[in-house]
């Protein structure tokens, strides 16, 4: 089948395009869980933008750490959040949240949920956990885990590495450039659909008027 259809196309001239689809911009969230500007981006930007172009446009992932430090000690590796200890316990529920949720969706609904309400964390994270199709001890006991605390170092090891280094929370990578920062977090979804267009010569559906 496949010969004379090649023929049949070579005798009618050039095939129109077939470029393969291009792949999802890849947004990476540099954040604290404890954060009122990493709130508002996810919770103002990313999350309606998410929304509005969905997986074909936008690859989200989080990267829950921000400027955390790690120190060795006698008993192994000791982390300082910005926003002190609340934070850390937060940054490893992010941490399991974002291992163990299976689709993207779930995962940033998941991280947007834990966002919305940071000051009542305990009291709202059962319900986000639960809503991403988790089991709430299950994600707790991780979070107060070695399992977790690998994944924070990872995390950290992935924030420090970081060019230029991070010096404001939330920071923001599109396919691996800090360029145009201040437009992602002022106007995300602006700034996506300007970009997918500029990529693919197509609007997004979702970028028409809000
Ligand atoms: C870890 O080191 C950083 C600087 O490298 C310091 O600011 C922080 O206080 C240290 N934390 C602990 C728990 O010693
Ligand atoms: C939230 O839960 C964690 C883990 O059980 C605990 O370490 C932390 O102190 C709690 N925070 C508040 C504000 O109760």
């Amino acid at each position: 089948m496949l010969l004379p259809l090649a023929i049949l196309l070579a005798t009618v001239g050039p095939a129109p395009a077939q470029t393969p689809p291009a792949p999802p911009l890849d947004v990476v969230v540099y954040y604290e869980a404890l954060c009122p500007d990493s709130r508002h981006f996810v919770v103002e930007q990313l999350a309606p933008a998410w929304r509005r172009v969905g997986a074909a446009v936008l690859a989200p992932s989080f990267v829950p750490w921000g400027k955390a430090t790690a120190n060795a000690t006698d008993a192994g590796p000791s982390v300082t959040c910005q926003h002190g200890p609340e934070e850390c316990w937060g940054n490893r529920l992010h941490a399991c949240v974002i291992y163990d949720t299976r689709t993207t969706d779930a995962r940033l609904e998941a991280v947007t949920c834990l966002m919305a309400d940071y000051e009542t964390l305990n009291a709202t994270a059962p319900g986000c956990v639960r809503a991403a199709g988790l089991d709430w001890e299950t994600v707790s006991r991780c979070a107060v885990s070695d399992v977790s605390l690998e994944k924070e170092l990872e995390f950290g090891r992935r924030t420090q590495a970081l060019q230029p280094p991070l010096t404001s929370v939330p920071t923001i990578t599109l396919d691996g450039s800090q360029d145009g920062q201040a437009a992602m977090l002022a106007d995300l979804l602006f700034y996506v659909c300007e970009t997918w267009a500029r990529k693919t010569g197509h609007t997004p559906e979702g970028c028409g008027p809000r």
